[in-house]
């Protein structure tokens, strides 16, 4: 060690000592969960290696890692950048950020046009609902009971859950949620008045891989597009053919006036995010740039892996149908294996959720899969569902792999638990 800096490779102990005085005590728990004591070291395709030598299977990292780790083709333009130049002037014009605007547009079929970029999914969350207040000259906007979009002050007011308003009276904009089971509920509440903006997920992540029904979403997108609130579809988890389209809303041809994608646009190797929308609500954005603008937007690095994961991604989308339909036959054969603790299975391609009767049979889950090497992502909205996010570049062997982890460690659950693990309506199971 120099000056006080850590070194490169430091051993677990220290890291979580760092972890639990500099980051969160809880962050330093549930990773040494995770990792079984030992840290994440490296990544490669589907893999992570630890730092007790272990290497694990990555069907998690919160949807980030559709084209794995490293990808070589994003590895390989983002290091081209990072040797030419990293950084933008921001006063001269940049053509890294120029071009991955055009490959962004061109990829959605170039019916959304315009394009800001981010770097976190709350980003541009945030950018939707400012344009759509300031182009709209309404404030109220509707959002979907269950949904996920971020937690930055903006964006935390659209996500529904209240554990993450926990101290907080009041958020920075006036949203009402509804029911996603409920076709009218979206004419009422423009029935009411001063409505922006309808914003939904197509396909609900963190809520547990929910696909919201499509004949609402179409009644929803055109009540709310006749009366002149704008449609945005937060895209950023199940967008990007991680449920199989490039968007779902354009797809099935629901009259959006955005999408949102985030997560895995830098190409699982750099931050970026991105709202592609219609003229007419980035037009408060064409009269002054300056609106809405972030020192890293745009930034060149993030913008330079762009064009090569999206090229990358529909080089794997073929794959991508394969390994879902075999991931789908797989969760079944668990689901009547284990008929009494598995109580449901949700999601669409690669964004599947399984439903445990309890937070606990499902907290047990996890724990016996970071025993056996694989790595899932819980659900920040229902600690009943263990979320698997397998990545295009996955094998047909690597999905049999995870269906036999998974299928073992529910087993252990069960046993561990005595035979005692809660199945349906919360009783003991044996
Ligand atoms: C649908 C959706 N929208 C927005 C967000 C927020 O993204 P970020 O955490 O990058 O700010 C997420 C994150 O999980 C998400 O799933």
């Amino acid at each position: 060690m120099s000056a006080g800096l850590p070194t490169a490779v430091d051993d677990a102990a220290e890291v979580f000592d760092r972890l639990r005085r500099h980051l969160s005590p809880k962050l330093a728990l549930t990773g040494s969960f995770a990792g079984r004591g030992a840290v994440e070291v490296s990544g490669e395709g589907c893999r992570v290696t630890l730092s007790d030598g272990r290497s694990v299977l990555d069907f998690g990292s919160y949807a980030v890692t559709l084209l794995g780790h490293r990808h070589p083709d994003v590895v390989a333009a983002v290091h081209r950048q990072l040797d030419t130049m990293p950084t933008s002037t921001r006063s001269l014009a940049n053509p890294v950020a120029a071009r991955a605007a055009a490959c962004l547009a061109g990829y959605l079929g170039d019916v959304l046009p315009k394009v800001y970029f981010g770097l976190n999914g709350a980003d541009v969350v945030e950018v939707a609902v400012k344009l759509a207040r300031v182009a709209s000259g309404r404030s109220r906007v509707i959002a979907v009971s269950g949904g996920f979009h971020g937690k930055s002050l903006g964006a935390l007011a659209l996500t529904h859950s209240p554990l993450y308003r926990v101290g907080l009276r009041g958020c920075a904009v006036d949203v009402v949620h509804v029911d996603p089971q409920d076709p009218d509920a979206v004419l009422r509440e423009l029935g009411a008045g001063d409505v922006a903006a309808l914003v939904f997920e197509p396909v609900q992540g963190e809520n547990g891989a929910v696909a919201l029904p499509l004949g609402v979403l179409r009644r929803w997108s055109e009540d709310a597009a006749r009366h002149g609130a704008f449609v945005i579809a937060d895209e950023i988890q199940c967008g990007l053919r991680r449920c199989g389209e490039r968007s779902v809303a354009l797809a099935e041809g629901l009259p959006v006036d955005a999408v949102l994608l985030g997560k895995p646009l830098g190409g699982g190797v750099v931050p970026l995010s991105a709202l592609v929308c219609s003229e007419r609500l980035y037009a408060p954005l064409d009269a002054d740039p300056f609106l809405h603008s972030a020192t890293f937007g745009g930034h060149p690095l993030s913008c330079a892996a762009l064009p090569a994961a999206l090229g990358a991604i529909e080089e794997l989308a073929g794959q991508g149908g394969e390994l879902s339909d075999q991931l789908g036959a797989g969760l079944e054969r668990i689901r009547q294996r284990h008929p009494g603790v598995v109580s449901e299975l949700r999601g669409r391609g690669l964004l599947r959720g399984i439903d445990f009767a309890t937070p606990r049979a499902a907290g047990s889950v996890v724990l016996e899969l970071a025993t056996a090497g694989l790595l899932v992502s819980p659900c920040l909205g229902r600690p009943t569902t263990v979320r698997l996010l397998p990545p295009l570049v996955a094998t047909a062997a690597d999905v049999t792999e995870a269906v036999e982890i998974l299928d073992g460690a529910i087993a252990v659950a069960e046993r561990s638990a005595g035979g005692s693990l809660p199945g349906r309506n919360g009783h003991a199971h044996t």
